[in-house]
């Protein structure tokens, strides 16, 4: 499986975006900032603002992974079935907080844990199942490797 394997994001636990966790297939890479951007808004999420940022990520997620499950059918991809497994555990995750909030048995405080579990799940999601998948439609697409153009760690702007 060496061929489709994408060059590793640095170990990055931020819950901010930055280009370490470019994996090289621009489609997925604009996907995953918009990941990171949901998951903010529901980190920092007050009483007012908790449950249109849960259905905001449950939207998300629910275009996230069904664009990225399209991919693997559509170009036949071959080891897919934990990908799919994590993304219907993250869809019924936030289902459920969904539905909790709703009925008022949880709060902003359950939405920001749940962001905050969100944020600790994705590197390693991505670094294991994505990139390999981001690998694999760069070759799929284009005939080549991922090309990932990060800008220098601590340089300014
Ligand atoms: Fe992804
Ligand atoms: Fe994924």
């Amino acid at each position: 499986m060496r061929d489709i394997e994408a060059p590793r994001a640095h170990a990055d636990s931020s819950f901010l975006w930055s280009d370490a966790r470019l994996l090289g297939f621009g489609p997925m890479d604009e996907t995953h900032k918009e990941f990171y951007e949901v998951a903010l808004r529901l980190l920092t999420c007050e009483a007012g603002t908790a449950l249109a940022a849960v259905r905001d990520f449950e939207a998300h997620a629910v275009d996230h992974f069904s664009q990225e499950e399209e991919w693997m059918r559509s170009s036949k991809f071959p080891p897919a079935d934990c990908h799919r497994e994590e993304h219907a555990a993250v869809l019924k995750s936030a289902r459920e907080v969904r539905q909790a909030l709703e009925s008022g048995a949880g709060n902003e405080a359950l939405a920001r844990d749940f962001a905050i579990h969100l944020l600790q799940w994705f590197p390693g999601h991505a670094d294991y199942l994505d990139s390999a998948l981001a690998a694999w439609m760069s070759k799929h697409r284009y005939g080549g490797q991922p090309v990932v153009l990060r800008r220098k760690q601590g340089a300014p702007d």
